[in-house]
């Protein structure tokens, strides 16, 4: 009698098991049923949609603007700081995952951020003692970077509130974010009229295009400050990625990360990326640049300039097949290999962000411009516009 109410529960729970099993591959199937919907949905057309991303402290509703192309990529954009929070592209297998840092939450962007995915204005990078001149007239910028400044000062770009229009045509979708910057705002002068439009195409191309004008003469040196992982897996750092950089030279920095004014030959240095190289072979080698930088942290100065867009550097992760061309019309790109991210921010969909896990490569005239008379100038004049574009095209091998 007990062996045979033993043989009944072990029955039952054989049924049940087998009942349980069924109704999770059922619901497993849905939600990839929904996926591939999504999926279907997505390459039926570019579409742009729209979300809240979070409140301002003042009670302002910052939007999220998802763009999408027919291949399923997509960029996402808040008009907070213009920042890229999202950018999903496909691996060689398909598979479509976000490649740049960013937050959650917009809270996480209020907290004075390492300028995760932002516009950055008025210039990109540092002027030393945060001082410059134009015509004689002295000006001074914010020191926020130990005793220089650095991109825009304390209220940057990065940190203001963008107008947005969206545009959807046959074959792409643009973000038209313009701002005005007032006179002397962060101690620049001139009124800074400032569009920057970010548009994403079928051909997995992102490109972003600035345009500014003035009624003072100003400086100015706009940049992307999107940081990438192109594994899709922020848990891993970037060393193992690939990358090229088209120069011949690269602007050696003091010790607070100002140019010295010399124009280097990568020759023979593990500045060299003419050839793809992993970003993780000499990194850590013995080299006072690279100790001033705690890794890579500089400036490049590309080849071919003034003629147009020129592939300015690739960037490849073997192991996921991503592979980023950078196009771009300004002489110089910062490779910075994210060396001051510490493991204390927190990473999308959980984790943290730690040393190494995303580099940047910000395209850009040289950094202290103002103040070295014999790098190409930054300075706009009234009736000017200041024009430069650069594309992040994607694909896989
Ligand atoms: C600079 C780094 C800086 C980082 C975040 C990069 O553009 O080159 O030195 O730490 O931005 O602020």
């Amino acid at each position: 009698m007990n062996s045979f109410k033993q043989n009944l529960k072990y029955i039952s729970l054989v049924c049940l098991a087998v009942v349980f099993t069924q109704c999770k591959t059922k619901s497993e199937k849905a939600t990839a049923n929904s996926e591939q919907s999504e999926i279907q949905e997505n390459t039926e057309a570019l579409h742009i949609s729209t979300s809240e991303f979070g409140k301002l402290p003042s009670g302002e509703k910052i939007t999220k603007y998802q763009l999408t192309n027919k291949h399923g990529m997509e960029v996402a954009i808040i008009n907070y700081g213009g920042v890229i929070t999202n950018l999903k592209v496909p691996d060689k297998n398909g598979a479509i995952e976000d490649v740049v840092l960013g937050f959650d939450s917009l809270e996480d962007y209020l907290i004075p951020p390492p300028y995760f995915g932002a516009i950055i204005g008025r210039y990109g990078n540092r002027i030393a003692g945060g001082k410059f001149a134009i015509d004689g007239e002295e000006y001074t910028l914010a020191q926020n970077d130990g005793k220089n400044h650095l991109h825009g000062g304390n209220k940057g770009f990065d940190k203001v509130v963008w107008e947005v229009k969206p545009i959807q045509e046959k074959d792409y979708l643009a973000l038209q974010l313009s701002y005005t910057s007032k006179d002397m705002e962060e101690g620049y002068p001139g009124n800074l009229k400032t569009i920057v439009t970010y548009t994403l195409d079928n051909t997995n191309t992102l490109k972003v295009a600035y345009e500014a004008t003035t009624d003072k003469k100003t400086v100015v040196n706009l940049t992307q400050h999107s940081y990438f992982n192109l594994s899709g897996d922020f848990s891993k750092t970037i060393l193992d990625h690939q990358i090229m950089i088209n120069a011949d030279a690269f602007l050696p920095v003091d010790s607070s990360l100002i140019p010295t004014g010399e124009f280097k030959d990568v020759a023979g240095t593990p500045f060299d990326f003419r050839s793809s190289k992993v970003i993780g072979k000499e990194i850590n080698t013995e080299n006072e640049q690279l100790e001033r930088g705690l890794g890579y942290d500089h400036c490049w100065v590309l080849n071919n300039q003034n003629n147009g867009q020129q592939l300015a550097a690739t960037a490849y992760d073997p192991e996921s097949g991503r592979i980023m061309e950078v196009f771009t019309d300004e002489p110089g790109i910062q490779f910075y290999t994210g060396n001051f991210l510490d493991g204390t921010l927190p990473a999308k969909g959980g984790g943290t962000y730690a040393k190494r896990t995303g580099f940047c490569l910000e395209t850009q005239h040289y950094p202290d411009s103002p103040n070295q008379k014999e790098f190409p100038s930054v300075e706009l004049k009234p009736g000017e516009t200041y024009k430069t574009e650069t594309s992040f095209k994607f694909s896989t091998k």
